[in-house]
């Protein structure tokens, strides 16, 4: 981009920063290189920016970028030239954003500053994995051809849009038209996912059962292949636990559970633990249960799965359920989503404990069956 060749004077480059911000339609940020990139503080940016990462100016502006990046990234060199790729970062509600972002060294009141112009690819990114997540569970017979098929629809639509964004960056309008189609298609695959998980095991009739000997089923399966740090804990329960269920649904269940937990915990040790019950209505507390229940159970059977680790902040909370939302650079954010779905089959409701720091537990109540 010729217009930002340095050393044509100080005052020229602030205005010329000025004119592209209010030009752009794309985000971009101005950073003041640090040691490292995550180092650099955001000094400048434009109000796309802002609304990518859901900031107000006077919150954002002054930030380190590490303030903005996913756990894990950071170490990275300034970039000396012009350089671009791709990078993952974090909205303010914690929401994964996965950017194409490009590096451009400019001049202002003689301070070499970094200009930084994003292009947000998070939707294709995340369709392109929940794709492969719904095909995994297809393979398990967890949804049906269709959903795969149309899921692949979209994404062929969002990655056609995507590439046609980026090969003409510098006409705003068709790069805005291009992706607000992206938003539309992703939308409509989130409500894809809404409509269709909770009908993809439909055919499977909810038949009475233990659920403590499914939840043992389950957690066998997943033994073997924890990671070592990882102590799983199982408490059984002596009597039955009779509810009318689906059991390749509740494997399911317990997986993306145990799955979430050992991911909350990371490398470091800890302990997860799988616990199964029953319990009195007058003993539950079922503040901020979701989804909400129309009708109460006198009994519950419940499926408890608690973690040590790092446990959740109120922004992640309000989301977690939503399909597609993620805080992992590689997740899909489908995994409560489904479990979400067959609680709702099977009649019951989700309530979840945790601090950021103090571990999470989440407690699967179940109307108990008594045919
Ligand atoms: N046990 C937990 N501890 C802390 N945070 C959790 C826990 N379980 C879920 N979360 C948060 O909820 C988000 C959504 O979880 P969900 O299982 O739906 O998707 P994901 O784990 O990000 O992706 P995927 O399940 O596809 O790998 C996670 O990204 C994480 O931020
Ligand atoms: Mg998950």
């Amino acid at each position: 981009m010729p217009l930002m060749k340095g050393g044509e004077g100080p005052a020229r480059s602030d205005e010329r920063i000025d004119f592209l911000f209010a030009v752009a339609r794309e985000p971009m940020l101005i950073l003041e290189p640090g040691e490292t990139l995550s180092d650099s503080r955001i000094t400048d940016c434009n109000q796309e920016a802002l609304n990518l990462f859901g900031y107000r100016r006077a919150s954002f502006v002054g930030l380190p970028l590490s303030r903005v990046e996913v756990p894990g990234a950071g170490g990275e060199a300034v970039p000396a030239e012009a350089t671009s790729g791709e990078a993952r970062y974090r909205r303010s509600d914690g929401q994964v954003l996965i950017v194409e972002r490009t590096f451009q060294r400019v001049e202002s009141d003689g301070r070499e500053l970094l200009l930084v112009s994003m292009h947000d690819v998070t939707a294709a990114r995340l369709l392109e994995r929940a794709v492969v997540r719904v095909q995994q569970m297809d393979n398990l017979g967890m949804v049906s051809g269709t959903l795969v098929h149309d899921f692949r629809n979209l994404l062929v639509s969002v990655l056609a849009n995507a590439e046609l964004a980026l090969a003409a960056p510098d006409d705003a309008e068709a790069v805005r038209e291009r992706v607000e189609d992206i938003a539309r298609s992703a939308r409509r695959a989130t409500e894809l996912v809404d409509r269709v998980l909770p009908s993809s095991t439909g055919d499977q009739p909810l038949v009475p059962l233990d659920l403590d000997s499914v939840v043992d089923d389950a957690v066998e399966l997943m033994r073997g292949s924890l990671p070592a740090n990882i102590t799983l804990e199982r408490s059984v329960h002596e009597e039955p636990l009779p509810i009318a269920g689906d059991a390749t649904q509740l494997r399911q269940v317990v997986m993306n559970l145990v799955i979430n937990a050992c991911e909350a915990i990371g490398d470091a040790p800890g302990t997860v633990r799988v616990g199964t019950g029953m319990v009195a209505a007058s003993e539950v507390d079922l503040t901020g249960a979701y989804p909400p229940l129309s009708e109460r159970a006198e009994q519950w059977v419940y499926l408890d799965v608690a973690d040590s680790g790092a446990g959740v902040d109120s922004a992640t909370r309000e989301r977690i359920f939503e399909p597609l939302f993620t805080t992992k650079s590689d997740g899909t954010g489908l995994g409560l989503t489904a479990v979400q779905f067959a609680v709702r089959r099977h009649g019951g409701t989700v309530t979840l404990h945790s601090e950021p720091g103090e571990g999470s537990s989440f407690r699967i109540l179940f109307p108990v069956d008594e045919s």
